[in-house]
């Protein structure tokens, strides 16, 4: 079998056009492959599906905006009614008193655009000097060049190089060395990012503390806090944002995934207070960054409909049930000896496999049994849209047990 001329991202370009599983259709939280199998989307998609699939009053919603005008830019003198109403509700959603948003459309993009607002923040500020930029090991934050640079999974960063400067990768749990990598750049820093709930390095939720620690440290060294939130906002952890669970308020927040659920490609950046601030202290400065699709009207009224839907179900109310039955559940197989680790918040977990079983063939056991998870070294990860029921998790945890004692 050949290749297919699709270039698949995070696949061997050698690999087979028949070896890919075709999905052609959803509804809830399963989705169909050509051959009619229907399976349990324990992943929702990527991390984003958070509403499920076969809403078709998003499908509405767009089109009724595509009728009216698809796409008109935002740049300078431009806005449409779609984009600040976005705005204003998100903002409203965020933890943050007089909030900016800005729009993209992909986490990369966010993640992108959050590191140079906050160096072109710092500079507004006075202090053109601060440009370092720390993240974490097991980091992931897109695969744009400043994503790529921030990144603490370092496959994903091998052949790409030569990187961003001044951006430090310090050791993910530990606040001393953290604060160690702050004093030693003093006064240079820019802003430090980090996922609230580090997702695709493994599923790891912050230890105790450590997010509170790392606000304090910001405060003291001058540098502003980037929280990534493109898994954890809208929903995930049953708070619209992950700031709002921890407590921990951050100056920059990335968005994407599921503000709209995957119905339209969306990204964006929540500026809080301080930032928003330095911005708007010179009239006479130009914000010189943006996308031909900032704001775009069809991708947001997408966003609306599906927070919507997630404000109508009160789908954010259901994860203290998901939570609980995920932690009973795969603890039960911990405590059998079938996995090594279990880790996870709201409706984000992840288990570490025993040496020697192989995360390929737990994924495709699970597959067999109508069940999509995710594999990652030695894990895997199950991350369901919201509306997934008790009966489809149980079936999920059902098809991991026996994959596992197989
Ligand atoms: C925390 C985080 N940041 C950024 C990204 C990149 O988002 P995208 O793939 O939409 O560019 C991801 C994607 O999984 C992510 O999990």
């Amino acid at each position: 079998m050949s290749t297919p001329t699709f270039l698949h991202p995070f696949a061997p370009p050698t690999k087979p056009a028949d070896e890919f599983l075709s999905i052609v259709s959803g509804d809830g939280a399963t989705v169909t492959d050509s051959d009619g199998k229907v399976y349990i989307d324990a992943m929702a998609s990527l991390w984003y599906a958070n509403v499920g699939y076969g809403r078709s009053e998003i499908a509405d919603a767009v089109a009724e905006q595509m009728k009216k005008i698809a796409g008109f830019h935002t740049f300078s003198s431009f806005t449409n009614p779609a984009v600040d109403a976005l705005a204003d509700r998100i903002g409203d959603l965020s933890p943050h008193d007089h909030p900016r948003v800005f729009f993209c459309c992909s986490g990369s993009e966010a993640v992108d655009s959050a590191m140079k607002i906050a160096r072109i923040a710092q500079a507004q500020g006075g202090h053109p000097e601060r440009t370092v930029i720390i993240s974490r090991e097991r980091a992931y934050h897109g695969v744009a060049y400043g994503g790529t640079s921030a990144s603490g999974l370092p496959p994903n960063r091998i052949g790409f190089g030569p990187f961003l400067g001044d951006v430090v990768n310090v050791d993910p749990d530990d606040l001393a060395k953290m604060e160690a990598a702050l004093s030693e750049h003093s006064g240079e820093i820019a802003a430090v990012i980090t996922e609230p709930v580090q997702g695709a390095g493994g599923v790891y939720p912050p230890e105790d503390g450590y997010l509170e620690g790392l606000r304090q440290l910001c405060d003291r060294h001058g540098a502003y806090l980037i929280f990534d939130e493109v898994i954890t906002g809208f929903g995930r952890l049953g708070t619209w944002f992950a700031s709002q669970r921890f407590g921990v308020t951050p100056d920059l927040t990335t968005f994407a995934k599921a503000v709209t659920s995957g119905y339209q490609p969306l990204g964006g950046v929540v500026v809080g207070d301080a930032i928003a601030d330095s911005l708007t202290a010179d009239p006479d400065f130009v914000f010189r960054h943006g996308f031909t699709y900032s704001g775009h009207p069809a991708v947001c009224a997408a966003a609306m409909a599906n927070i919507d839907i997630i404000e109508r179900e009160g789908l954010l109310a259901r994860i203290p049930g998901i939570e609980s039955k995920f932690r009973d559940g795969l603890g039960a197989l911990r405590e059998r000896g079938l996995v090594t680790d279990v880790r996870g918040i709201g409706a984000m977990w992840a288990v570490s496999l025993p040496v020697g079983v192989s995360e390929a063939d737990v994924f495709s056991h699970m597959l067999g049994a109508g069940v999509i998870a995710r594999s990652l070294p030695a894990t895997i990860t199950l991350c369901p849209p919201l509306v997934i029921t008790d009966a489809q998790i149980d079936q999920v945890l059902a098809a991991l047990e026996a994959a596992l004692s197989s």
